[in-house]
């Protein structure tokens, strides 16, 4: 047998969970690790809104840290504009002064500076620690309840449900996903909160600073936007095309490691080597778009802030000269204007986070939503002895409506009596066990054990 090509690969140890056939009882194996978070959300607005659902029992608690943030903002605001008083307070002309007091000894002058800056730290380190605790337990004990509620969901659905999705793909909505959505929670909400209102202060401190120099700055965000927002497509649509080419090469290897015997005994060695080559370097190009984009988000907009920053600083100078900016100010403006595009960097480079975790949840709110096992029993086995007088009367039964594996079938196994079942592979046996345990509902006919039906 030749090797395959990539396609062929791709397509083979890629399949959707749809495509494969045969799943809980004697199926074939699936590979552990699906590509993951490779899809889009679908409907943005009702998975956040349902997520939010989660956050609601604790509205206190997300007051409290709402208001952790603005105190923890203006704290960092306010420590970056002292700086102004301060120097100018050392070079201007009258003697020492600080918000109105004046000093005549150096000494008293700094001591006076540290416990003002010592005080405005501090209420943003308490603010910043308060709003970190918070928000962290407020997030974990939601997705506490969406572990919990998964879980119970599991237990409840039908064998079939099981028939389509490989265990490791499962799995990975407890761990992965479930993962994305802390992280989304607890990190990237919150970073994106206090971008945002840090953005908007530090925009409203720098138009009380100094119209012009805010003009250099804005200049800039478009710049910024375009650059930040080019980038992060890129890299996410790689990073999705990595992710893919590494379940392929893991679907790869699990079946060549379950299967060695098979590929020892039909000489199949070389053709693996070369298909697993042909993955290997599928994924190495993969991971150098994947990787290569996503390294140079930091240092592309690290260095156009520079161009910003010296572009500010150069005329910064030029008004001090010319009296239309004190010293002071340009101190602060030009710690501003850094600080200005930190926010931006931050949520064009939080928004691939955003997309994965939403997807995930929607991968978890899927399994939530599942259709549950029917429960429409009406007899209780306490005090029931069973004889196990099994009649299965016209059973029709197909995994496929359009496929129908049992046809009329009826069997009658007396109590005690041991009864084989011979027949060639795919004929149905273990079909009828998994019926006769109401692993799956049977379309026609009835199964009766001591004559009460099984669904009772
Ligand atoms: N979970 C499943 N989903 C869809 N089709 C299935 C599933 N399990 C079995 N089938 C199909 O039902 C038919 C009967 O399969 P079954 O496993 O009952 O055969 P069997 O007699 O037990 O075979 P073997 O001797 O190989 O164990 C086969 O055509 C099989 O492809
Ligand atoms: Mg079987």
């Amino acid at each position: 047998m030749s090797s395959r090509t990539l396609e062929e690969l791709q397509k083979q140890y890629n399949q959707k969970p749809q495509e494969k056939k045969r799943g809980a009882f004697g199926g074939r194996r699936h590979p552990p690790h699906e590509p993951r978070n490779t899809s889009k959300p679908k409907d943005m607005k009702k998975t956040i809104g349902r997520l939010l659902s989660y956050l609601a029992p604790y509205k206190f608690r997300l007051i409290l840290v709402v208001v952790c943030i603005l105190v923890s903002t203006v704290a960092s605001l306010m420590g970056a504009y002292i700086m102004r008083p301060i120097i100018n307070g050392l070079v201007g002309q009258k003697a020492l002064s600080f918000f109105g007091f004046s000093f005549n000894s150096i000494l008293h002058y700094l001591a006076a500076i540290l416990v003002v800056v010592g005080i405005v730290y501090l209420v943003g380190v308490v603010s910043s620690y308060l709003q970190f605790r918070l928000m962290l337990s407020v997030t974990l004990k939601s997705i506490e309840k969406i572990r919990n509620e998964l879980f119970q969901k599991l237990e409840k659905l039908p064998v079939r449900f099981f028939d389509g999705d490989s265990n490791g793909e499962i799995m990975s909505r407890f761990t992965n996903d479930v993962d994305n959505i802390d992280v989304m929670l607890h990190n990237t909400v919150i970073s994106l909160f206090s971008g945002s209102i840090l953005l908007l202060g530090t925009f409203g401190m720098m138009l009380v600073t100094n119209i012009w120099l805010t003009l250099v700055t804005v200049f800039f965000v478009p710049v910024f936007l375009k650059l930040g927002g080019f980038i992060a497509k890129k890299s996410g649509k790689y990073y999705i095309g990595q992710q893919a080419a590494l379940g392929t090469m893991n679907g790869y290897i699990e079946e060549t490691v379950s299967g060695q015997k098979v590929v020892k005994v039909f000489n199949h060695e070389e053709t693996c080597l070369e298909e697993f080559s042909l993955l290997n370097q599928d994924l190495r190009q993969k991971q150098f778009k994947a990787q290569f984009y996503g390294g140079i988000m930091g240092p592309v907009l690290g260095n156009t802030s520079q161009i910003s920053y010296a572009l500010t600083a150069g005329l910064g100078g030029v008004l001090c000269l010319h009296g239309l900016c004190d010293i002071g100010a340009l101190a602060v403006f030009v710690n501003y204007s850094r600080q200005f595009t930190r926010p931006i960097d931050m949520i064009s480079q939080q928004m691939s986070t955003i997309f994965a975790a939403l997807a995930g949840a929607e991968r978890v709110f899927a399994i939530m939503d599942s259709e549950p096992e029917t429960e429409e029993g009406q007899v209780f086995s306490e005090g029931l002895r069973m004889r196990g007088d099994v009649v299965l009367k016209d059973v029709t039964f197909g995994y496929d409506p359009e496929k129908v594996v049992l046809k009329g079938i009826s069997l009658y196994a007396h109590p005690g009596q041991k009864i084989a079942f011979v027949g060639s592979t795919g004929a149905g046996k273990t079909t009828v066990t998994n019926v006769l345990n109401r692993f799956y509902e049977i379309d026609k006919g009835t199964i009766t054990i001591d004559d009460i039906p099984i669904q009772e």
